[in-house]
């Protein structure tokens, strides 16, 4: 993938003897949200905590903004934001004296960066609320709104959605695709969910066992792969016939009783009829859509479905 803004070549991780991330190539271009997907244990921290240098890598490069990290680390300092787990807060301080105590490490004394990182997350400013009666979507914010805070121009987020109940999931969501989309940012994250992966990211790198085992553009394989229309009738021999007489040559025999048509100009409905004209049983008849589970479950041999 071209204009890719971090970069993985050939990384590796060992702890002691075992090797656990292997030779991973990672393209995350800028300005898209790019989602590690992988079961548990698979890698994806390791991953993350390499290209963030938070543990050594044992090979291989990172690269970000084009240029290696072990040249220029120090640099990259402000310009990526991450949250890894919720934790590192004062239990007994509210969210922004929290984020206060941040900013001062950070040598900012601009209260508007505490402000406008809780803004984001919708988190209240004023909230007396101490962490430690923080809810876990509210802990989990509180994170994000830290990786956020001075504004990076890159954001990792390891499993931002781990642990939340549906409404926390849909608000972390919404809060990610919002720091994309109005404020351009570079988003990497991880999920061991490939449905959740795919509401929110443009790309995907599949991880299992510490490889990768795909990386694409989600639109992409949209556009590419076939939408089909599933048809379940009582003579499958009749009905192949009659579909290649009317000119439909894009369909497959699934089965016993089951044919699936890849021909883009038609309906099910004309398809219906075609059958039924020549007194073809069909018992069911319904278009199947794009899924990407099922995509990858078929690309790569159903590897992934965590
Ligand atoms: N500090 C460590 N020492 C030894 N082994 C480790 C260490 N950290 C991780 N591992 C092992 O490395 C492998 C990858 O772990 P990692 O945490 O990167 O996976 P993950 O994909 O993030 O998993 P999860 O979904 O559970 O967070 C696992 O087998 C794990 O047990
Ligand atoms: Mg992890």
């Amino acid at each position: 993938m071209n204009n890719s803004i971090v970069e993985t070549e050939n990384l590796c991780k060992k702890y002691g003897n075992k090797l656990v991330v292997k030779d991973v190539n990672m393209h995350v271009r800028r300005g898209k949200i790019y989602g590690i997907i992988g079961k548990n244990g698979a890698g994806k921290t390791s991953i993350i905590k390499m290209i963030l240098g938070l543990i050594h890598k044992t090979s291989g490069q990172v690269r970000i903004f084009g240029k290696d990290t072990d040249e220029c680390r120090q640099a990259l300092v402000g310009r990526i934001g991450y949250m890894i787990e919720p934790n590192g807060f004062y239990s007994n301080l509210s969210a922004r004296e929290n984020l206060m105590i941040y900013t001062r490490i950070q040598g900012s004394i601009n209260p508007n960066v505490v402000m406008d990182a809780l803004q984001a997350v919708n988190l209240p400013s004023d909230d007396r609320k101490k962490f430690r009666n923080f809810s876990l979507g509210m802990k989990q914010r509180l994170a994000l709104a830290l990786a956020i805070m001075n504004d990076p121009e890159i954001i990792i987020l390891d499993e931002p959605t781990n642990g939340l109940d549906p409404i926390g999931i849909s608000d972390m969501r919404r809060y990610i695709k919002k720091l994309q989309q109005e404020r351009n940012k570079t988003i990497l994250l991880s999920s061991h969910q490939l449905s959740e992966v795919e509401v929110l990211a443009d790309d995907i790198g599949i991880i299992d066992d510490g490889r990768i085992l795909a990386e694409c553009e989600i639109e992409k394989i949209k556009k590419e792969s076939k939408q089909s229309i599933k048809v379940e009738v009582d003579n499958i021999k009749k009905s192949a016939v009659v579909l290649e007489a009317k000119g439909i040559k894009n369909f497959v025999i699934q089965g016993e009783h089951q044919i699936a048509v890849y021909e883009k100009n038609i309906s099910s409905y004309d398809i219906n009829r075609m059958l039924m004209d020549r007194d073809i049983k069909v018992s069911t008849i319904f278009t199947e859509f794009f899924n990407l589970e099922r995509y990858f479950n078929n690309a790569i041999g159903g590897k992934v479905n965590p």
